[in-house]
């Protein structure tokens, strides 16, 4: 996000420089899709990492503070969301023409207040993302990106957001690639499944650009991920 205004007016995100090359070499992490993967649709890349890097020494060092959890959420728990949302989404008309938006081909609102079954995820997200002691932004943030749609490389304002971001995953699997903010070329790719929850800490939301990219780029660990209309749910706190 990231708003100008938390209590309204649009979300404008600050932009940070975009780097795209990439070492062709990959380095895995242990973090990898289990069986949590068999709800998404990507089969074909169970049992393989969910987080790649330009070196082995980059995954190592920036690993504990990326996470990404497979099957957070069930089938069941993505339809409560999506009824939760879909009839205020619908409202809104997809945001294309912005040239200057870090994020293309979006709808988003916000939310304080959700029934139990959302409420009960949102808390699950909290316990496992925050510090007990941390004082999350009252408002869930939801962004709707269209099929076509693409987050450009930025970072979260330091100014409204502290020093961790969880995001749920609906709808469609996607990547998110975190680029070194310095230009020394290194980067981490997360595969984000459908129904997964990644969590971003610390340096790897200060210094590290994130993105998620557009269909046409979707490819993980020369893998191809469609990607298709993505929802995303997402949690902050509020900066210490
Ligand atoms: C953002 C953002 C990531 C996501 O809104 O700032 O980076 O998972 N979103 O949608
Ligand atoms: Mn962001």
């Amino acid at each position: 996000m990231l708003t100008n205004n938390i209590s309204g007016g649009r979300m404008k995100l600050l932009l940070a420089a975009l780097k795209r090359i990439h070492p062709p070499a990959v380095y895995t992490s242990r973090q990898r899709c289990r069986s949590s993967c068999a709800g998404s649709g990507l089969s074909p890349v169970r049992d393989e990492a969910l987080i790649v890097g330009s070196s082995r020494e980059l995954v190592r060092r920036l690993g504990p503070q990326v996470e990404v959890r497979t099957g957070f959420i069930t089938e069941d728990e993505e339809e409560a969301f999506l009824r939760e949302l879909e009839s205020g989404l619908r409202k809104k008309r997809y945001e294309f023409d912005h040239w200057d938006d870090a994020i293309h081909g979006y709808r988003e609102t916000e939310r304080v207040s959700w029934g139990r079954a959302c409420e009960e995820v949102l808390n699950r997200v909290r316990s496992v993302a925050f510090p007990e002691d941390s004082q999350l932004l009252g408002p869930v943030h939801i962004l709707d990106l269209d099929k076509t749609g693409y987050i450009k490389p930025h970072i979260d304002s330091v100014k409204f957001c502290g020093s961790t971001i969880a995001g749920l995953s609906l709808l469609s699997d996607s990547i998110m690639r975190l680029v070194k903010e310095d230009g020394t070329n290194e980067w981490l790719d997360l595969l984000l499944p459908r129904h997964s929850l990644y969590i971003l800490r610390d340096q790897a939301r200060y210094n590290f650009t994130h993105e998620i990219l557009k269909d046409e780029e979707s490819v993980f660990n020369g893998q191809r991920v469609p990607r298709l209309r993505r929802i995303s749910i997402i949690c902050r706190n509020l900066p210490g």
